[in-house]
């Protein structure tokens, strides 16, 4: 997602200089071109050339050096689409907020005109000290980005807030400020995701391979598009995206309830959750015991959710997913029209690349009609961001 941006990482004085290092080689695997700053005091905890090797460019030190060589700072604030400081410290942060512009950094923040996200970490005293708290309100008033510290065992022996969040969190709000506009704000977007567990007795279930991956990336970008979003999920080892509405559930029947609840007031609806078609009939209350001879469970049809919300859809962009190892396409065109779809994301599971797991799919977009638009292979984030392109061009068709 991050291929082709052009970003700058300021790196001031604290013990999570060190973590810096794993942003700095995220964001250039993730395909950007990344220009790294240090202060002097950060380079008393890790020398320039860790990161001149991590970023593939020299490392930035000193203003005058800069100034020498053609005012090379203003270019350094002006070509970035995006300003990370990683870790930001008290001391930047004051000097940021207070208008001090004395070594490069803070040069550069102040002729910056890209958006600007600091992800402060220090001691935990330092962190609720009400000027460095008064700093940050006034940032953010003014618009600075920020992801908030994390709570835990800091470098100096205590317990509290103040280290670095975490690597993944930074870089979900990197992607969110740079990869989409709020293209989605005032627009309600449901997902569901996961699996469905149906239960047998206390003690054993029947389920399916669906890792929630995709659901959750599609949330995920929505909420970063500035969708209200919810995520409706089935079990798994997934943490709900931040600023998602999260709903768990367990089996069919719970997912049911809760996406009906919801579905009056959603605009675009995203179904890639794995629902069992099937349940036991009756769940025993005490744990089955084995006998001689085979055991025969019977089984009964769960609702399909998505059916069900066809039937009553009136303003909503209905969007199924479906899983197929035989005739793509005509089983997919199926169930597009007889679940009243707007378009359903065909999976070909038996491909390498695709399917139940995996970080990337190849899926096709399938169309009333018959209509067919064959995706190359991508990765689940970047196909998360094509699905709700597309939900938000029939959206907007209708209106
Ligand atoms: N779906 C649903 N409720 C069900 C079953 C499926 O809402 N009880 C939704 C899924 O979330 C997905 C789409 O329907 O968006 C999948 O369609 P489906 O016809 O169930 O696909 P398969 O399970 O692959 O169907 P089949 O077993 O008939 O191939």
């Amino acid at each position: 997602m991050l291929a082709g941006k052009i970003i700058t990482v300021g790196i001031t004085g604290g013990i999570a200089v060190f973590k810096a290092a794993q942003l700095v080689s995220s964001l250039k695997a993730g395909g950007a071109e990344v220009n790294v700053i240090m202060t002097r005091s950060a380079q008393e905890f890790v020398k320039p050339l860790t990161f001149q090797v991590l970023s593939g460019n020299s490392v930035r030190t000193d203003l005058f050096d800069e100034m020498r060589g053609a005012v090379q700072h203003i270019e350094l604030a002006t070509r970035p689409e995006l300003l990370v400081v990683a870790p930001a410290t008290a001391n930047i942060l004051g000097k940021v907020a207070n208008g001090i512009a004395d070594d490069l950094l803070s040069t550069v923040i102040m002729a910056a005109s890209c958006p600007v996200l600091f992800c402060p970490a220090m001691n935990v005293n330092m962190y609720n000290n009400a000027v460095v708290q008064r700093n940050i309100s006034s940032l953010r008033e003014l618009g600075y980005e920020f992801v908030d510290p994390g709570t835990g065992r800091l470098a100096c022996g205590v317990e509290g807030r103040g280290r670095l969040a975490d690597l993944d969190q930074i870089m979900e709000k990197i992607e969110s400020l740079l990869c989409y506009s709020k293209d989605m704000e005032g627009l309600t977007v449901m997902v569901t995701a996961g699996p469905t567990v149906e239960p047998i007795d206390p003690v054993r279930y029947i389920t399916n391979r669906s890792t929630g991956k995709m659901g959750y990336a599609v949330a995920k970008a929505a909420a970063g598009r500035g969708a209200k979003t919810l995520l409706v999920s089935g079990p798994t080892a997934l943490k709900p995206p931040g600023g998602v509405n999260f709903i768990s559930v367990e089996s069919a029947l719970q997912m049911y309830e809760a996406v009906m609840e919801h579905y009056p007031a959603a605009d675009v609806v995203v179904k890639t959750a794995a629902v069992a078609d099937y349940r036991p009939k009756e769940v025993s209350s005490q744990k089955i015991k084995k006998r001689g001879g085979p055991l025969t469970l019977e089984l009964v049809r769960n609702y399909d959710i998505l059916a069900e919300m066809g039937k009553i859809k009136n303003k909503q962009v209905l969007v199924g997913f479906a899983a197929e190892t035989t005739d793509l396409e005509k089983n997919s065109l199926l169930k597009v029209e007889s679940k009243n779809l707007d378009f359903l994301v065909a999976n070909d599971i038996t491909q390498a690349g695709a399917g139940f797991g995996s970080d990337t799919n190849i899926v096709k977009f399938v169309y009333p009609g018959g209509d067919v638009k064959p995706m190359p292979l991508m990765d689940k984030t970047v196909l998360a961001n094509r699905i709700l392109d597309e939900a938000l061009a029939v959206s907007q068709k209708r209106k």
